[in-house]
């Protein structure tokens, strides 16, 4: 059974599909830990209520972003992952931290990436007139929601819509996605190779499989 260690900052529904996929046997690995940089995520609720265990770390005991990703660093290894995911983790990643776990670490960013990385992304569609947005997994590499993408999922937006609208939609879209491309890596079917990404020993356009 391969190990898998998911970050979160906040309401961990991303974690909670994951979950729910393990269960069901459709992700053929192990959550073993659950981190945050916040003591009040409910993400960390969700992992002991699955009987995970989750663990914080919090960035004011730390003397700097380096000192606080070499401890992560420290306690997430001791759990052995063969991936760890980033779920909804709110926190810029040092590069010490990116490269310690180069090829075997994964985000979702709630954009059609290239398009709109960073914060705020429904807010941006909202006010571009956007009729289309969607969610991206990739790898994360040091460029900030810049590393090759795995997957994305596409959805429509009407002009009546607020955030919340678009934000149900989208993670509607992510809670199907994400667990399949953990699926795929799990079972060694995704790799990273450069600044590409490979599955079945094709690699990915630009945009990810199912580009059209
Ligand atoms: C998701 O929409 C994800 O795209 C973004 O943060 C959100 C996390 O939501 N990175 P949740 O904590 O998994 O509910």
């Amino acid at each position: 059974m391969k190990n898998i260690v998911v970050l979160v900052s906040g309401s961990g529904s991303n974690l909670q599909a994951m979950i729910d996929a393990c269960e069901q046997q459709k992700i053929n690995g192990t959550i073993n830990a659950v981190f945050s940089n916040k003591a009040d995520a409910f993400g960390l609720d969700r992992a002991r209520e699955a009987g995970i265990p989750a663990f914080s770390l919090l960035p004011h005991d730390f003397s700097s972003r380096e000192a606080f990703d070499a401890q992560l660093i420290q306690e997430i290894d001791a759990w052995k992952p063969d991936l760890v995911v980033l779920a909804g983790y709110m926190r810029i990643l040092s590069p010490l931290f990116v490269n310690h776990y180069a090829g075997r670490l994964l985000n979702i960013h709630p954009s059609l990436l290239p398009k709109y990385p960073g914060l705020h992304t429904h807010r941006q569609v909202l006010e571009n007139g956007d009729s289309e947005h969607g969610t991206t997994v990739h790898f994360v590499t040091e460029e900030l929601d810049g590393g090759p993408i795995i997957l994305q999922a596409k959805i429509p937006v009407f002009p009546e819509d607020d955030e919340r609208d678009i934000i149900g939609r989208i993670q509607h879209q992510e809670h199907a996605i994400y667990p399949l491309v953990v699926s795929w890596f799990i079972e060694g079917r995704l790799t990273m190779q450069g600044n590409t990404a490979w599955l079945d020993n094709v690699q990915l356009p630009a945009q990810g499989y199912a580009a059209d």
